[in-house]
């Protein structure tokens, strides 16, 4: 029984609480150490998409260290993971450039105009060892779902375009970095590999790492990671070069749970049931991207026979989690369990309307239920005044 932990846990939970399913994430480590080991490339946790030092202890060991959003990521990851620092921000001020420096190993820029602005800062600091980057837009939609999440959309802000890559460019670099993908399997990632080949050939020789960035479902059920290392291997071979892959989300793909309660019960054109956990403010990709999440024992709405509209304990109208439908009526005080909820969720969550935090908390192996972190009034008005 994939869930059978959570599920004996749940009755004891105090909720909200996001429930890190430490097991879980051990064998999604594994899959990235496979890959790291055989491919020979460098892995990196993005910590944009997770970011619980708790569960550290659980990754650090199979990877070679973290990738950052700008200072306070790099500064997460350079004192509670360890190991290497990669910093991509799409643009840095003098100030937040130097205080990144303090914590990076590798600095990446977004455009040819910070570049030339803020390598020779990076090059006065780190000497032989700076590592400079420079992300390219490789001009190849393969994420398909949303435009949102497609880093070469029209118009896109990320990335300079490959015909910027001039020799003065490529002289003040050693990295090239390429993030293209969003929950894409293995095959979008071996296209991608052979469109970096083909379209960024000659700049390939004047550099020694490549950064393919992150969006490489591996950990999916369905990703076919011998095609995937079979193709890096044939590139760092044919280029000479380093792989670094970064990848966030699916390092904790299926890992995790948010536990919440049923507070309220009601009719109003359909049963609707209020919980103590939410879309806006708990997992707000479920409004962002959309998506719709799953509840362990739930089916689509009239699937089951009992169906409800499930909304957060917010002012929001459109705080709509969905409709669901489950085998008997939901009662107040009932506990539902979220799953695959590590990903984007807890990095991104919020107090608006003074909703609560949900607690950190970690479930081993052994099912025992550990608290890492709970939350209050203070963490809510601290950045407010
Ligand atoms: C530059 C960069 N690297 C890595 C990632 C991680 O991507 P994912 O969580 O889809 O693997 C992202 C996500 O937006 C990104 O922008």
């Amino acid at each position: 029984m994939p869930h059978s932990l959570i599920q004996s846990a749940a009755a004891d939970i105090k909720t909200p609480a996001y429930v890190a399913d430490t097991a879980k994430i051990s064998a999604n480590m594994a899959i990235a150490a496979d890959i790291k080991a055989r491919a020979g490339v460098t892995m990196l946790l993005a910590t944009k998409a997770f970011a619980m030092p708790a569960c550290f202890a659980f990754m650090r060991d199979h990877l070679d260290g973290t990738t950052a959003s700008g200072l306070y990521e790099a500064r997460l990851g350079a004192e509670h993971f360890g190991k290497d620092v990669h910093t991509y921000c799409p643009a840095y001020t003098e100030d937040t450039l130097r205080d990144c420096l303090r914590y990076s190993d590798h600095i990446y820029f977004n455009s040819t105009a910070q570049l030339k602005r803020f390598a020779p800062i990076v090059r006065a600091e780190k000497g032989d060892a700076a590592h400079i980057g420079l992300r390219v837009n490789p001009g190849l939609s393969l994420v398909t779902n949303s435009a949102l999440y497609d880093p070469s959309s029209p118009g896109s802000r990320f990335g300079v375009q490959p015909s910027e890559l001039t020799p003065d460019v490529l002289a003040m670099i050693n990295t090239l970095h390429v993030h293209n993908l969003c929950e894409n399997m293995a095959q979008d990632s071996v296209k991608l590999l052979a469109h970096i080949s083909h379209t960024l050939g000659d700049a390939l020789t004047q550099v020694q790492r490549v950064n393919i960035g992150g969006g490489h479902y591996i950990t999916h059920p369905d990703y076919d990671r011998e095609a995937l290392i079979t193709a890096l291997i044939a590139f760092q071979k044919q280029h000479d070069v380093q792989v670094i892959m970064e990848p966030g989300g699916t390092m904790v793909y299926e890992a995790g749970y948010l536990v919440g309660t049923v507070l309220d019960i009601f009719e109003n054109s359909c049963k609707q049931a209020i919980l103590d956990v939410s879309a806006s403010t708990h997992m707000p990709d479920v409004l962002e991207v959309p998506y719709r999440p799953h509840i362990i024992g739930s089916g689509n709405e009239g699937e089951k026979p009992y169906t409800y509209k499930l909304g957060g304990n917010t002012c929001m109208t459109g705080d709509i989690i969905g409709d669901y439908s489950f085998d008997t009526p939901l009662e107040i005080g009932q506990k539902l369990i979220f799953t695959d909820m590590m990903q984007y969720s807890l990095v991104k969550n919020n107090t608006f309307n003074g909703v609560p935090l949900p607690d950190l908390a970690l479930l081993h192996a052994d099912g025992r239920y550990e608290i890492v972190r709970e939350f209050g009034y203070d963490d809510f008005a601290k950045k407010l005044f």
